[in-house]
């Protein structure tokens, strides 16, 4: 390991309490060992016993929560230029014409190529000054009485305020603190904690305070966004690495590289832009079977037309769709579907020794009281077929990216992309294995990948490994300076 960057480490946090450095760095007791995830459905605690043994100290499953970061993640999409308003928002003006913007974005997405670099650019500038324009031809003080009145009719929501986020996120940390105290009997008085990538300085403050709230000391320079906790001074990880991170989930997607490459490192670029992608992301497969089924059924067609729930029929497709795959029931477990899933298999899963289904009734008599719409199957082939088309559109994203980071300098062909030595996925969702293809597809064979449902607590452990590692360096210091004092 790299002595420098551990001081580097222990340095920045040090200095980020200027104040109080000499007590906080030489006389208070060394911190916990203790890191939290903030992620975007579940917020792990885990605890350190050395660089690579971690006790999980809890999780919490907040439904406030998930929808404050949803809004948050949404919302720094929007602004990243790429955004298009949540299917089933309001229609005001406002969301019309964005609306309308986005129909034509999708046109130019379907004809041009997204593989060159030039095109990216080019939609991202498009859009935003075409977004500029929409936006200046309403007068501001039109579009805040507009806006105040839906309000007031509760029509649309008052925008998230970082109250509303400190609030939430207090809540979050005391469950978590109840939950690892009441489980191991550990008292969290101390975290590194990890915070979704496009978080702000503003967010980061959000979390300090709501740390303070409940007694969870977070400093400043402890709080690193998420996937730096999973490569930084991770021993699988070589730190001269190129690493590359994928986050991925329900509502949420994004990219991120590190270079640790001594030269980078020097100039102190070693971290690229976070690259906001599609903020559907995991539904995108449902939306697209469900429409191919209730375009090939008048039945259901009438159904959905006379207004019943979309969403029920989306969760049932996905249900349907996870069956089909035999889906890891300790991942199901996990995320409280089991149950679920039994019922549709009327608790028979027998098809899984050797038996592959080729196709499934979708189960919507909750749905619909009459019963179930006879004849309604989803089929293997579909399913394939909208999961490769999910597969290769993350694959080209992710390339884009990858060229759009490349160094002009260093390369005169514009489709050359960054070298990665490492990729890591982020996921809380159950399509771990896809975006592994699309990983695959977009960096090449070869090229380490890790990372999939079942290793959720990554983040977690990585913050916990950061706070041990910390904590050591204080201890050390702290003998050798001892020895160093008695030797004179
Ligand atoms: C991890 O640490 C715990 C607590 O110190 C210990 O009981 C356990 O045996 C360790 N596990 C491994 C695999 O070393
Ligand atoms: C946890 O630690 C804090 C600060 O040291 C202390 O005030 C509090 O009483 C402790 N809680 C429990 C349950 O031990
Ligand atoms: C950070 O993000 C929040 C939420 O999107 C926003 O309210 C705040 O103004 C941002 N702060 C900065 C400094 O950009």
């Amino acid at each position: 390991m790299n002595l420098s960057q551990l001081l580097l480490v222990l340095s920045w946090w040090c200095v980020s309490t200027a104040a109080v450095a000499e007590e906080t760095c030489d006389n208070a007791p060394p911190n916990d060992p203790i890191g939290i995830d903030l992620g975007h459905r579940f917020v792990f605690a885990s605890y350190a016993n050395s660089i690579n043994n971690f006790t999980l100290l809890g999780v919490v499953n907040h439904k406030e929560y998930q929808r404050q970061i949803e809004e948050l993640s949404m919302d720094h999409f929007q602004r990243s230029g790429l955004g298009k308003p949540r299917s089933g928002s309001r229609s005001t003006p406002l969301a019309l014409l964005t609306s309308v913007m986005w129909s034509l974005f999708e046109v130019i997405d379907a004809r041009v190529s997204i593989r060159s670099n030039a095109y990216v650019i080019w939609t991202q500038d498009s859009i935003r000054s075409m977004s500029d324009t929409v936006y200046g031809i309403i007068p501001v003080s039109l579009q805040q009485k507009a806006k105040s009145f839906l309000v007031s009719r509760g029509l649309i929501k008052q925008k998230l305020s970082l109250s509303d986020v400190t609030e939430t996120l207090t809540e979050v940390l005391a469950e978590l603190k109840a939950t690892s105290l009441a489980a191991h009997g550990v008292n969290v008085t101390w975290a590194v904690v990890g915070v979704p990538d496009f978080f702000n300085d503003t967010l980061r403050e959000t979390v300090i305070q709501a740390g303070q709230q409940v007694g969870i000391t977070i400093l400043e320079g402890a709080v690193p966004p998420r996937s730096f906790c999973t490569h930084y001074l991770n021993p699988a990880i070589d730190q001269d690495d190129r690493v590359l991170v994928v986050h991925q989930g329900e509502t949420h997607c994004g990219v991120q590289l590190y270079d640790g490459s001594p030269q980078r490192r020097r100039k102190g670029q070693s971290v690229y832009p976070y690259l906001p992608l599609d903020p559907w992301s995991g539904d995108r497969i449902q939306y697209r079977l469900v429409k191919e089924l209730v375009d090939g059924d008048a039945q259901l067609k009438t159904l959905v037309v006379q207004g019943l729930d979309n969403g029920f029929l989306i969760q049932a497709v996905l249900k349907t769709r996870l069956t089909l795959k035999g889906y890891d029931p300790a991942v199901e477990l996990l995320l409280g579907l089991e149950p679920l899933l039994e019922d549709q298999l009327g608790g028979n899963r027998d098809f899984e020794d050797g038996e592959t289904l080729d196709e499934l009734p979708l189960n919507l008599d909750s749905w619909w009281t009459h019963g179930n719409i006879p004849d309604l199957v989803l089929t293997r082939s579909q399913i394939m077929a909208a999961e490769k088309n999910y597969m290769e559109t993350l694959a080209n994203n992710i390339q884009v990216y990858l060229q759009a980071m490349s160094d002009p300098h260093e390369t005169r062909k514009a489709t050359k992309q960054e070298r990665v030595d490492y990729a890591i996925i982020l996921t809380d969702y159950f399509d771990g294995e896809l975006v592994h293809r699309a990983v695959q597809e977009a960096i090449g064979h070869g090229v380490p990948i890790v990372g999939s449902l079942k290793d959720i607590t990554m983040v977690a452990e990585g913050a916990a490994r950061l706070a041990w590692t910390r904590r050591e360096n204080l201890l050390l210091m702290r003998e050798s300076r001892k020895t160093r004092h008695d030797e004179l």
